[in-house]
């Protein structure tokens, strides 16, 4: 069971103000902590390689030019359990199909701008963390650093 994941909260959920109601889901409803937490823009290329599991897909280039849109706010979380925790909490890629007080139906648009992505196994958890934070920017309650890969 990996106590770690990624999430990314998107251009439009930034653009629209949702970032505070968002964290307060996570951290605050939800039960996550926060390990790791930056604001950044994303180069097409960064984007292509973090979704690239989709680049045969026909929402491929869209989706680039839509994380690419302006920055997003990408986090560590940790919980027991977090991956399932924390798909539970966002709910289904579709905000149309997600269940009613999951952060996807509240603040997703449609499927491309669903407020927030999620790790979906822990091997992609892991990988997801690396991509985005080096070890010196994740953090255990006492400002520790640690490890996500041996923990
Ligand atoms: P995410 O959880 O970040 O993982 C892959 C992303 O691709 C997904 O959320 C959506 O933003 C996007 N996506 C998945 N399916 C579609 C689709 N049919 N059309 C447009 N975008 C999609």
């Amino acid at each position: 069971m990996c106590k770690y994941t990624l999430t990314i909260i998107k251009p439009l959920a930034v653009k629209n103000s949702h970032v505070g109601e968002v964290l307060q889901m996570i951290n605050v409803d939800g039960g996550f902590r926060i390990a790791g937490m930056k604001m950044i823009t994303l180069s097409r290329q960064q984007v292509k390689e973090f979704y690239k599991v989709h680049k045969e897909k026909p929402f491929f280039d869209s989706l680039t030019n839509f994380m690419t849109s302006g920055p997003v706010v990408v986090a560590v979380l940790e919980k027991e359990n977090a991956i399932e925790e924390y798909r539970k909490l966002i709910g289904k890629t579709d905000p149309k199909e997600a269940l009613s007080g999951t952060i996807r139906k509240l603040y997703g648009i449609n499927i491309q701008a669903n407020c927030v992505h999620g790790s979906d196994t822990p091997e992609n958890a892991i990988k997801e963390i690396q991509f985005f934070f080096s070890t010196s920017e994740i953090f255990d309650e006492e400002g520790n650093l640690i490890d996500v890969s041996i923990t």
